[in-house]
Order: C-alpha cells, then structure tokens, then sequence
C-alpha cells in the first residue's frame, strides 16, 4: 500500500489549495515544498504569497496611501506637512503580513489533516518520490496520485542579467530598502506596472520600455488608452515599441540602450527591473526519466482532466501554462482534487477575471471586442463612465469606465472591461453574471445599491440598450 493516496509537489496557490482538498474529500495527502525564505526556514504559499501577488499587493496599498497623503489629502482638507516615508517600516510591515499568511497556510494544512514535507521532489518512478531536506536528508515516499503544481520563475534576459544589486528580478524590486532616484523597468506587462507603480508613488523617476507598439495589446483598447494615459499622468514614463539592445553596470548604475522609431537612445537608472514574463519551473523533478511529455517551452502537457501522459500523475498552476495567475491554478487544483474523489468538476477557463493594480485598477473578463470582431460575432456594447458616478466622485476619484459587451442577437454577456476605483471588487459581478450566462438586461434589472461603485456596472449594462439614466 501506497503511504499517500495524493502527494502535491508544490505549496503555491494551485498545490496547497490542491493538497486541502484532496484532504477535506478524504485522500490521505501529503503537500512537499522546498521554498526557504530570507530568514532560512521552510515558507508555504509558493511564488504568490512570498514574493508576488500579496508582498506586491502589501507595497501597492503602503505607497497609494502615501501618494495619496502626498498629493490628495488637501481636497478633504487634510494638511499633512511633514510628510516622509520610513521605507524599512513600509517593508517590515509587508514582511509581516507575508509571514503571517504563510504560516496560516501551515494552520490549514494541520486543520486539514495534510502532511506537510518540506525539501525537494524528485520523481524516482510514477508511484515515488524522493524527498531531499536542506539539510540534505532524505526520504522516499509513495502515493497513488501525484499532482505537480512547481510554479514558474521569471523569464530571464542574456542583454539584462539579473544581479539583484542594480539589475532586478521582481523579488529584488519587492526588496529594496531604499527608493531608487531613476529606475528603468523593461516589460510593461502585470509586474512592470505594479512594481513601477510602487515606487514611482514614493518618489523614484520611473521610465518603463515596452516591446510592443501596444499598451496592453489583450486588453480593451479603450480600456488600455485610458489606463496609459492616467498611468502617464501619475509620472511612469512608459514608452511603447522598444527594442532594449544592451545594459551595462557603470560606476553604480544601469546604462540601457534601446532603440525605437526614432532610431538608438540610451537612457541611465540606479536600478533596472527585468518583468517580461515568467516560465515554467519543473528543474530537477526528473520528469524525463519518467516519461512525463513537455511543449517545446517546457510547460507540462496534460489532458482536459489535467492529466499527464502518466496515468496518476496530473500537473496544474503555471507549470501547465495558460493565464499564470493565482486563482487560475488554485481552481485546477480543485478540479483535480475532486475529479480524483469521483466527481464531474470543471472549469470554466473562458470566464477568468484578469487584474492589473495599478491605481486605479484594470480588470477585465470575457471577451475584448477585437476578439469578437476576428470571430465573427456581432455584438453591442454600453459603457459609463465613472466621472458620472456619484460614489466615485465622493472618493475623489473618477478616472476610467465600465464596458459592457454582450452578444447582438441573444444579449448575453460577452465580456466586461473596467479602468477605475475598486475595479478588482467590482469585477466579481460580471464574472458571476457570465458564470450564470446572464444577459445585459439581467444585469441592467439587478436593483444595485446607491450610492455605490457597482451603479456604474448597473448603467453600463443599461446602456447596452441605450438607455443608463445617468448618462
Ligand atoms: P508557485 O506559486 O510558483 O508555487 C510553486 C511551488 O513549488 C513553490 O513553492 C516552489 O518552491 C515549489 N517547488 C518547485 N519545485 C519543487 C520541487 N522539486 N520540490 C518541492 N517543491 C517545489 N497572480 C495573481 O493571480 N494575482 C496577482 O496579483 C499576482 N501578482 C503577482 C506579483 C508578482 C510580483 C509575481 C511574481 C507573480 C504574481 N502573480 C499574481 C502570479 C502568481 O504568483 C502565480 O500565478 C502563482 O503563484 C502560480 O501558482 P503555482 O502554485 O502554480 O506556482
Ligand atoms: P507579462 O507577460 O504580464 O508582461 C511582460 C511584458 O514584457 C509584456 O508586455 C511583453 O510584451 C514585454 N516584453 C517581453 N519581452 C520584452 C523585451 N525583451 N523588451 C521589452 N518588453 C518585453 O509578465 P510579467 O509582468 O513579468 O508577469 C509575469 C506573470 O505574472 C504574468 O503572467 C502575470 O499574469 C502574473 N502576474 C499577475 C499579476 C496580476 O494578476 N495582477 C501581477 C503580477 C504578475
């Protein structure tokens, strides 16, 4: 008999999620996770809670509330003179929060019943694994089912090699103790605008070079035109069609040269942050010797059930590719977890809320009009702006819009696209609408409360058919 039914290798958001329900449902699990933190111990939570989604979100909310003080607080008849910021309390706070979250992880895993074995997976064969400590101590165990959830790491660039000293990864960036005068981003994608965003409301001259000739070329281009232009305003100096051609470290500072239609221009920062993308992570699993089947980018290959080509072992989160976002692998892991108990579950991969924090915040679902236009199919679309919101205008904030998209012929939602004030809480609606296959007019029937956010949710889908009220 196997010592586990279900090991998980990889506590991120898709395997220790994976690991708590495959508990819950009665497997006898065991999640195994190698990551260390900075203070040398075993940390749950993976990429998400360590160093991404929630230190990032932790330093967002530290330096908005600042750069709030800095250039809002007199419009409420605050006067805050005297105003600094104590960079090492902003980071010990975030500290705080991350290890907080990470050892809840660990309470859950007890709660739940889950082993948790901290080292290094290595497959020996489909049923085994071999599990290393960092004190280089080792065990075999043995399960029934394994799920791979190994998470990514950062793309990296040969013209940009990451040192963590001038040139940044996004854990330097979410580490620095000090704010940098100039820094240079290369990637305007989800981490450049965040981490750009950070610490240019502290004070840095952040100029960030984009590859493409497009802001945010999958994102609704009203939406993405709004967004640059506010982002612009807010001094990030985002500069589109870029080609980064080298960078050199020189007398304690990044020399960049680039080249863009107006030929080769070189630009110098105190620190560079390298966001353009992450890949897949599976380094030293032995997957090879297994027989477990690749792409050529080296995303794991499985099947609708997450399945590999290795009957009872299944892959989930970005090692499989797909959106690389927190809640996308945390859903997998539950369509695993339940479809190993014997249930139907699926997922709906077409419905994913998407955001970006930036201030205010870009978040979409569904569908652009772009990509309904390239498949044919008509639709309309109602929009409302949030400078006709009597909530957003009471914050003091009524930058962007709601965009409501829904098919032509049968009205139902297609796709819904904001830029504005608490976009991320506000998508949650038309997710569940598009969940439940609603209608514009069902959304436009939803008594929504005043004053509120969502009224501009309420009135853009009202005006799907023309008729919002207040605009
Ligand atoms: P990971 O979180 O990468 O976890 C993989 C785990 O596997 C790690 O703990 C690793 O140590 C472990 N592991 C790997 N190999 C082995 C092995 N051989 N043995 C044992 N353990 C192993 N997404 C969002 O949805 N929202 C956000 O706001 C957001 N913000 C982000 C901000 C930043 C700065 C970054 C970098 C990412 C952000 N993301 C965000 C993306 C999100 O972090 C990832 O999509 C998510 O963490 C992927 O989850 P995962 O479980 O697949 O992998
Ligand atoms: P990304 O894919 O979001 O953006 C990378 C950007 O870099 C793209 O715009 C790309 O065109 C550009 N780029 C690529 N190579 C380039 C080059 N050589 N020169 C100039 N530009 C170049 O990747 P990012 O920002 O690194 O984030 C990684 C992953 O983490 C993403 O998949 C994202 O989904 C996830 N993430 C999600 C967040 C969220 O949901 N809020 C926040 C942060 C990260």
């Amino acid at each position: 008999m196997a010592d586990y039914q279900v090991i998980v290798i990889g506590a991120g958001p898709a395997g220790y999620v994976a690991a708590i329900r495959c508990a819950q449902l009665g497997m006898k699990t065991a999640c195994i996770d190698k990551w260390i933190n900075s203070a040398g111990k075993p940390s749950l939570g993976g990429t998400c809670l360590n160093v991404g989604c929630i230190p990032s979100k932790a330093l967002l909310d530290s330096s908005h509330h600042y750069y709030d003080m800095n250039h809002h607080a007199n419009e409420h008849g605050i006067q805050c003179d005297g105003l600094r910021i104590d960079v090492a309390a902003m980071q010990a706070r975030k500290n705080n929060i991350v290890s907080t979250l990470t050892q809840g992880i660990g309470s859950l895993f007890k709660k739940n019943k889950v082993t948790h074995l901290a080292g290094t997976a290595r497959f020996i064969n489909a049923k085994q694994i071999e599990v290393t400590t960092q004190e280089g101590s080792q065990q075999t165990v043995t399960a029934d089912n394994i799920i791979i959830a190994t998470g990514s790491v950062p793309v990296s660039l040969s013209i940009a090699p990451v040192d963590n000293e001038y040139i940044l990864d996004s854990t330097g960036a979410l580490a620095l103790t000090e704010i940098p005068k100039k820094i240079g981003v290369i990637g305007a994608g989800a981490i450049g605008l965040e981490l750009g965003s950070v610490w240019s409301r502290l004070g840095s001259e952040v100029t960030v070079l984009e590859g493409l000739p497009d802001f945010l070329a999958f994102a609704d281009r009203k939406i993405a035109t709004l967004a640059l232009k506010e982002l612009k305003k807010q001094n990030l100096d985002i500069r589109l069609g870029v080609n980064v051609v080298a960078t050199k470290v020189i007398d304690q500072q990044v020399q960049i040269t680039y080249s863009n239609a107006q030929g080769e221009q070189e630009i110098t920062v105190d620190k560079l942050i390298v966001a353009v993308g992450r890949k897949p992570f599976s380094e030293g699993l032995n997957l090879a010797a297994i027989g477990i089947e690749m792409n050529e980018r080296g995303f794991i290959k499985v099947g609708d059930d997450r399945q590999t080509n290795i009957p009872g072992v299944y892959a989930i989160g970005d090692v499989i590719g797909g959106p690389m976002l927190a809640h996308k692998g945390s859903e997998e892991g539950i369509m695993v977890a339940e479809r190993l108990a014997g249930q139907k579950t699926e997922m709906h991969y077409d419905i994913m809320p998407w955001v970006i924090y930036t201030f205010p915040e870009i978040a979409w679902v569904g569908k652009t009009e772009e990509q309904l236009k390239a498949e044919g199919i008509t639709y309309k679309v109602g929009q409302f702006p949030f400078m006709a919101s009597g909530r957003a205008k009471a914050q003091g904030n009524t930058s962007g819009m709601i965009r409501v998209i829904a098919d032509a012929e049968t009205d139902r939602v297609l796709g819904v696209h904001i830029f504005g004030i608490s976009a991320s809480e506000l998508l949650a609606e038309a997710v569940l609408a598009m969940e439940f296959q609603a209608s514009s007019e069902d959304l436009a029937r939803t008594i929504h409360a005043h004053p509120t956010l969502a009224e501009a949710m309420h009135e853009a889908a009202l005006a799907v058919e023309n008729r919002a009220i207040h605009a």
